[in-house]
């Protein structure tokens, strides 16, 4: 067993550390503040092949692993979590699906200016009344008699939907079918009958732009269906034990940088005498947010290193993005409560993690679905 990153992860985690220190961090406060979609950031990632890390370099990818990517991952949502889970989006739920369900056509035309960051994608599996149940999908697409499917509906809270070209949408084509009876298609988001709703207004990751997207009489060909006709909530589960691990990377950046605001304020605040860093009461809490980061990385990367030797990970995806979310969570409270009174203002960064944290217990799944789902697979014996 080998805890050393190879030089290919080690030479992106560098190139994201410096990315992330010297051009994400500087814009973060602003970027949430403003609740700016970060273009010209994710224009970078594009630049420095962060937006289809693990596709094959024959479709616009890096060619790199998972494991790569998680690195990444945590980097840059260590400076913003608003710009981490754009990326994380892109990866885990555009390409990925694409590159594993696609046909050689689809990767072709989409797949390849997706991953090399020309394109940018969404995916739309929620709506108002599917959300942990995403089985219960009540966008419907039929079948015309030429061929052409036929779509209406609404998807809720999608992220990138704003500012997505590319969505990778699941709708139901045979409700008496239930789970077996939804189909994936990847919809250009310029296609007549498509209208994006206002973005979201969030408590936290206000960069990441979200909102509703109306299907109205949206016609597709044949030729769109991603997988399957039927075998879309295959699609969906499968890309979603992917996309846990990306948001279990995020949740990991975000923990971190609780961590370190929280130790280089405590170093240099003092209190009765001498730096706060010095009181036992904030050394416990320090060593206890330390302790949990490192546990949620290592579970966070066990999830990426299965996935990259093509052993089961649905399970460990789950566990990841359970226990880093709430360590995430845990380190931004400790963190506000070191700062004080200075947690609770804007001016510090603090209670932004704070409030990025929250949602990594939420999306792709919340806290008691991956409890489900672990749970699921020891029942299984897994
Ligand atoms: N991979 C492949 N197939 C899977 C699977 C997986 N991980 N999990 C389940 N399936 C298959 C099962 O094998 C079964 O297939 P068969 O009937 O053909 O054997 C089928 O799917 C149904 O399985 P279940 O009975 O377990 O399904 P369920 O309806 O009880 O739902 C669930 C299970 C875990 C609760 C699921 O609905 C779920 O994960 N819900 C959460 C949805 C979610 O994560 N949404 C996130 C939205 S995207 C997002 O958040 C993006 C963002 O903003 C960043």
């Amino acid at each position: 067993m080998k805890f050393t990153p190879t030089e290919d992860q080690q030479a992106v985690q560098a190139t994201a550390r410096d990315f992330a220190t010297h051009e994400v961090l500087p814009k973060a406060a602003e970027i949430d503040r403003e609740h700016r979609h970060p273009a010209e950031l994710v224009k970078r990632m594009a630049e420095l092949g962060f937006l289809g890390i693990a596709v094959p370099e024959q479709y616009g990818g890096s060619g790199l692993d998972h494991v790569s990517y998680v690195l990444a991952m945590e980097e840059i949502s260590r400076a913003c979590a608003s710009t981490g889970v754009i990326m994380s989006v892109n990866n885990s739920l555009v390409c990925d699906p694409i590159y594993r369900f696609g046909t050689e056509q689809q990767k072709q035309e989409w797949l390849t200016p997706l991953a090399s960051g020309k394109l940018l994608g969404c995916f739309a599996l929620s709506e108002p009344e599917a959300g942990s149940d995403a089985a219960a999908q009540k966008t419907v697409a039929e079948k015309q008699a030429d061929g052409t499917w036929v779509i209406n509906g609404t998807k809720n809270w999608i992220t990138n939907g704003p500012v997505a070209d590319v969505c990778v949408l699941f709708t139901m084509n045979d409700k008496a079918a239930g789970h077996r009876g939804i189909t994936a298609f990847i919809l250009p988001m310029k296609t007549p009958g498509v209208r994006v709703g206002p973005p979201d207004d969030k408590l936290g990751i206000r960069g990441s732009k979200s909102s509703q997207i109306f299907l109205d009489d949206v016609r597709l060909s044949q030729g769109h269906v991603l997988g399957e006709v039927g075998g879309g909530f295959k699609v969906a589960m499968s890309t979603l034990d992917g996309g846990r691990i990306g948001i279990a990377a995020q949740a990991v950046g975000i923990a971190r940088a609780a961590l370190e605001d929280a130790l280089a304020y405590a170093q240099q605040r003092r209190t009765f005498g001498k730096p706060i860093a010095q009181h036992q009461a904030i050394q416990f809490k320090l060593a206890d947010m330390a302790t949990e980061v490192d546990a949620a990385r290592l579970l966070t990367l066990r999830a990426a290193w299965l996935k990259d030797q093509k052993l089961p990970y649905g399970k460990e995806a789950s566990m990841a993005k359970l226990y880093a979310s709430d360590v995430a969570n845990k380190a931004a409270r400790e963190a506000i409560q070191i700062f004080g009174g200075n947690g609770y203002v804007t001016e510090f960064p603090v209670e932004r993690h704070f409030r990025d944290a929250k949602i990594t217990e939420i999306y792709e799944g919340t806290s008691e679905i991956q409890r489900l789902v672990i749970a699921g697979h020891l029942a299984k014996g897994g």
